[in-house]
């Protein structure tokens, strides 16, 4: 698109500017997994993943109020750009990030299930013992982690932690939205025979300060989800997420050495 101004091209959405309050936010069909944007993308991802973060936005538009207009997107690039905007772009109010990303867990999978590993907590939060890979939490628990800039990694960090980075008052009313926010969708999800295992909120202030949501919402990038037929307790489930990049990721080498995703801007594995 070159009849707007490029904000900025993240590892999956480009976004433009439309004026000094709203931006123009195209999904593409790049995959990203720990910081790598892999060489091939995925015919019609940025698609199905709008179409998706709009069915949530609506279904949760009475939890939380969300950046999204109401207007068309194809209302703000000429004609000829029309076909790349199509189905995959969202027109969106500029709002002020908060540094924070907003991850909740129902189940203990990914840097969850590590951290518990290591110390029966999550981000801070002490869990009962004897939970498994997978395993259903008691209550969901709100698990944040820090906003990196690209080529860096985000970080778990506790709610005191996050506190400290966004104010006691609003990291309280984050946390209770997020869970909020994840308890409806998944007690939603769950009806359609799928578990949300965990997912990641991102929010902002618009002009008047409100909380209100940001980003994609509940797509396969942003949250882990299972089907609930065949769930065990203790045993990997299918993904029906990027779950699968992750793991291939996790072995994967680079000139012959098991790839490190720790390393800044690694090189991408073979
Ligand atoms: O990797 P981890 O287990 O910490 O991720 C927890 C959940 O939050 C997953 O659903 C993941 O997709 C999401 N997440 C995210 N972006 C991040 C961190 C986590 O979408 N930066």
């Amino acid at each position: 698109i070159t009849s707007l101004p490029l904000l900025a091209r993240g590892k999956v959405r480009d976004n433009y500017a439309v004026g000094n309050d709203r931006i123009l936010m195209v999904a593409s069909d790049r995959i990203s997994a720990f910081d790598v944007i892999m060489g091939e993308p995925i015919p019609g991802k940025g698609a199905l993943l709008t179409k998706m973060a709009l069915f949530w936005f609506d279904l949760l538009k009475d939890v939380a109020p969300n950046h999204l207009t109401g207007e068309d997107p194809l209302s703000v690039v000429t004609p000829a750009e029309r076909p790349q905007v199509e189905g995959r772009a969202m027109l969106v109010k500029k709002l002020k990030p908060l540094p924070v990303e907003a991850v909740v867990r129902g189940y203990l999978a990914g840097s969850g299930w590590k951290e518990y590993q290591d110390n029966g907590e999550v981000c801070g939060v002490k869990l009962p013992a004897g939970l498994k890979n997978a395993s259903k939490l008691p209550e969901p628990i709100f698990t944040p982690a820090t906003k990196a800039e690209v080529g860096e990694h985000d970080e778990n960090i506790s709610f005191e932690k996050m506190s400290e980075i966004i104010g006691a008052e609003m990291a309280e009313k984050v946390r209770a939205l997020a869970l909020k926010l994840y308890k409806t969708a998944a007690d939603y999800a769950l009806t359609k025979g799928i578990i949300i295992a965990d997912t990641k909120f991102e929010f902002g202030l618009d002009e008047n300060g409100t909380l209100t949501v940001m980003d994609e919402v509940l797509t396969p990038d942003s949250s882990r989800f299972w089907p609930a037929e065949g769930y065990v307790e203790g045993r990997n489930p299918p993904s029906f997420d990027k779950q699968f990049l992750r793991d291939w990721l996790e072995q994967a080498t680079v000139n012959g050495q098991l790839w490190d995703k720790t390393a800044p801007s690694p090189a991408l594995p073979q």
